[in-house]
C-alpha cells in the first residue's frame, strides 16, 4: 500500500501541479500564474497530495467567503485515481471549513464529467441548477452542486463514514 500526505501547497509545489494540471486539461487549463496568484490569494486555500519521494499526485483548491466554501480546482493524476485521493482530498477541505465555521460548500463542475459529480454525490452534494454553456473551450453546462448545512447529522455522519472508509492508501496530515 502506498503512503501519502497532505500538505498545504507552497510556492515550489506549482511546477508539478501545473504539469499535472496540463495533462489532465491539455485544451483548457489554467496558466501558472492562475496558481500563483491563488497562493496570494487570503480567502484560498490549496492543498496537495505526495507520496514518499515528493511526488505530487493530486490537488485542490478551495475558497472560502463567509459561511460558504466554493471548490475551485481538483485534479488527481491520471496514474494514481481510484486510490481514494480525491476522497482524501475533499475530506481535507472538510475539516478546514468546520474549522472556519463554513456552513456550506458549493462548486461547479461540467454535466458530463461522471467521475467527478459520482464523487461530489458521495459526499452528499446535491445539484441545485445548471449554468448554461459555461464552459469557454466547448459551451458545456455546469451544474451548480450544494451541500446540505455540513453541521446537520445527516452530512457530518456521511462524512465521518467516509474518513473510516480510507483504505487504499496510508495517509497521514500535515498541521
Ligand atoms: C474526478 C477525480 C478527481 C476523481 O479522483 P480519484 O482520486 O480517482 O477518485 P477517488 O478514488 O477518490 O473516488 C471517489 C469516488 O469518485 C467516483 N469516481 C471516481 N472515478 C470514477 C470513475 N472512473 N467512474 C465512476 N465514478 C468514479 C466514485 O464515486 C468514487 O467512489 P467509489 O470508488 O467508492 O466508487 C479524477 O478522476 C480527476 O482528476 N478527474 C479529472 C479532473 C476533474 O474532473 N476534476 C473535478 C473537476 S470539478
Amino acid at each position: 500500500m502506498i503512503k501519502v500526505k497532505v500538505n498545504a501547497v507552497t510556492v515550489d509545489d506549482i511546477d508539478e501541479i501545473y504539469h499535472i494540471e496540463e495533462i489532465i486539461h491539455p485544451n483548457h487549463h489554467w496558466s501558472k500564474n492562475s496558481f500563483y496568484n491563488e497562493l496570494n490569494n487570503k480567502l484560498a486555500k490549496y492543498f496537495c497530495i505526495k507520496n514518499e519521494e515528493n511526488k505530487i499526485l493530486s490537488f485542490i483548491g478551495i475558497w472560502q467567503i463567509f459561511e460558504e466554501a466554493h471548490i475551485t480546482t481538483l485534479g488527481v493524476h491520471p496514474d494514481f485515481r481510484r486510490l481514494q485521493l480525491a476522497q482524501i482530498l475533499l475530506i481535507r477541505s472538510i475539516e478546514e471549513c468546520y474549522k472556519n465555521m463554513i456552513k456550506y460548500i458549493t462548486l461547479e463542475v461540467r454535466e458530463s464529467n461522471i467521475e467527478a459529480i459520482n464523487l461530489y454525490e458521495k459526499f452528499l452534494f446535491d445539484t441545485i441548477g445548471t449554468r448554461k454553456n459555461y464552459y469557454q473551450d466547448n459551451g458545456e453546462n455546469a451544474l451548480i452542486m450544494f451541500t446540505q448545512n455540513i453541521w446537520y447529522d445527516t452530512f457530518k455522519n456521511n462524512f465521518i463514514k467516509l474518513k473510516e472508509g480510507i483504505k487504499k492508501v496510508e495517509v497521514s496530515y500535515d498541521e
